[in-house]
């Protein structure tokens, strides 16, 4: 019979007390770390020092946990409400990192870290579009990252939001910037060979989650997207950057002008409009709504001319030059049917960074083929995408023609349904708007019967850009919809 080795009671004890000193340093420790909550009165040191940005300094908060290491800059404006809000986002980052790292140990010698700081993106007077990010490292496989970002008024202390700059438009501005942004994110995506996630890119591009931006010169937007919202987190953070030249006509509101460098529509260079003989519909009377179709003519520009003509309505054409040759038939048969021909440029060049005489060229080439055929000059233009500028408006002023903008946006090229174009259509039809199609797409062709239908039952009348407006209502500006 073999006697069993027993652990003598000494040992035992120790044993005990080590374990239970073991799980109370635990404890504190763990508590320590859940109850120094980085709110800003638990950081005891603020250091200042000078941005490089005029009026803005940094205040630096350095906090180190017994798990963790963090650094935080705050931005210091004049305004102390702005100063607040941006502190509040920052202190929402500060809170989601104290969560992450609440009842868990770090590595062997390592420490969880957090580091969030800001740029300013531009500062031009008052305005201040500035971003704030944060980098969290918890132990995960990948550090997480997060960002927000605003452009304030720092006078009024307010933030100027997509709202505030696009004003009466924002429903319409809204709709065409979002395009933009998910073509753009289409565009790096591709370039980038990453798939693009139709529902996570719309569940991150609509009304409710974009409601600020960056101005980063006068003649940009931007939107900045972090990591793992639109693609996986190994693809990194998104930027998407427009030009604001497409826009233009959405972006007349004070705050814009202040922003960026917008040419007022229908305000723009000094000019001595020649007297102007209205058409021939006494559109003071008569409801008038103007239906305009830009970059054909093309396959379903027959159909549409065969519809205006059972119905009797008007309409004008934006003719790209390129299509005129194969389809001189059509343009002669808008002529002689009482439709407005218009240039919608050579091929479709967007404008106001071309060189003088290219614009001219661009613009003035149509005008001739359409004479050629009509045997009249052409006296209106709609510039592709809606791109006005200083050099748009010198161009026209030399050739003497009017821009035609819209007040309607049926964004028919972005969705391609009949439904949608109709209901965009009769939504937005006011008494003197200019609405804007493509009859180069068949649901816009497709849903030109019912929105005549629908608006001569509420008395409107389909007219031509020249019998709203004259001949050549505004030389050297643009026009977007009759008073
Ligand atoms: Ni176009």
């Amino acid at each position: 019979m073999s006697r069993r080795r027993s652990v003598s009671p000494p040992l035992i004890l120790v044993g005990v007390c080590l374990a239970v000193a073991l799980v109370v340093v635990a404890v504190i420790m763990i508590t320590r770390t859940t109850t120094q909550r980085a709110t800003p009165a638990d950081y005891e040191k603020y250091s200042w020092q000078d941005s490089k940005y005029k009026g803005i300094r940094t205040r630096i908060s350095k906090q180190h946990g017994p798990t963790y290491d963090s650094l935080i800059e705050y931005p210091v404006t004049k305004s102390s409400e702005v100063n607040q809000l941006i502190a509040d986002a920052i202190n929402d980052f500060d809170t989601a990192f104290h969560e992450q790292i609440a009842h868990r140990l770090p590595a062997r010698g390592e420490h969880f870290e957090q580091n969030t700081s800001y740029q300013v993106v531009r500062l031009y007077g008052d305005f201040l579009s500035i971003e704030v990010m944060t980098t969290r490292d918890t132990g995960e496989a990948n550090t997480q990252h997060d960002t927000k970002y605003w452009t304030f008024n720092l006078a009024t202390s307010k933030e100027v939001t997509l709202d505030t700059i696009f004003g009466d438009t924002a429903t319409d501005g809204k709709a065409r910037l979002f395009i933009y942004i998910k073509r753009d994110i289409a565009r790096q995506m591709a370039k980038k060979g990453i798939p693009y996630d139709v529902t996570r890119v719309n569940a991150a591009v609509n009304a409710g989650t974009i409601k600020s931006f960056l101005a980063p010169d006068a003649a940009t937007i931007r939107f900045d997207f972090g990591k793992g919202i639109i693609a996986s987190d190994a693809d990194g953070p998104i930027t998407v950057s427009l030009p604001i030249a497409n826009l233009q006509l959405f972006l007349q509101s004070h705050d814009a002008r202040h922003l960026f460098d917008i040419m007022p529509i229908g305000a723009a260079p000094e000019w001595d409009a020649p007297e102007v003989t209205k058409g021939s519909v006494d559109c003071e009377h008569v409801k008038c709504i103007a239906l305009t179709f830009d970059d054909g003519p093309g396959p379903f520009t027959a159909e549409l001319l065969d519809t205006l003509k059972r119905r009797h309505a008007y309409a004008s054409f934006f003719l790209i030059g390129q299509n005129i040759a194969r389809h001189d038939g059509l343009v002669k048969r808008m002529h002689a049917e009482g439709h407005t021909i218009g240039s919608h440029t050579w091929d479709h060049r967007v404008l106001p960074s071309l060189q003088p005489t290219v614009l001219d060229s661009e613009v003035a080439r149509v005008n001739d083929a359409v004479q050629k055929i009509t045997g009249t000059k052409v006296t209106y233009m709609r510039p592709p995408t809606g791109a006005l500028g200083p050099a748009v408006y010198s161009s026209l002023k030399r050739l003497n023609m009017t821009a035609v903008m819209w007040s309607v946006d049926t964004r028919d090229w972005a969705d391609r349904d009949s439904e949608i174009i109709y209901n965009r259509v009769i939504a937005g039809a006011k008494p003197g708007a200019v609405i804007i199609l493509h009859d180069i797409h068949k649901t816009s062709v497709d849903a030109v019967p019912r929105i005549i239908t629908a608006l001569q039952r509420q008395g409107y009348a389909f007219v031509s850009i020249e019998e709203l407006f004259g001949p050549n209502a505004a030389p050297g500006m643009a026009i977007s919809r009759a008073s």
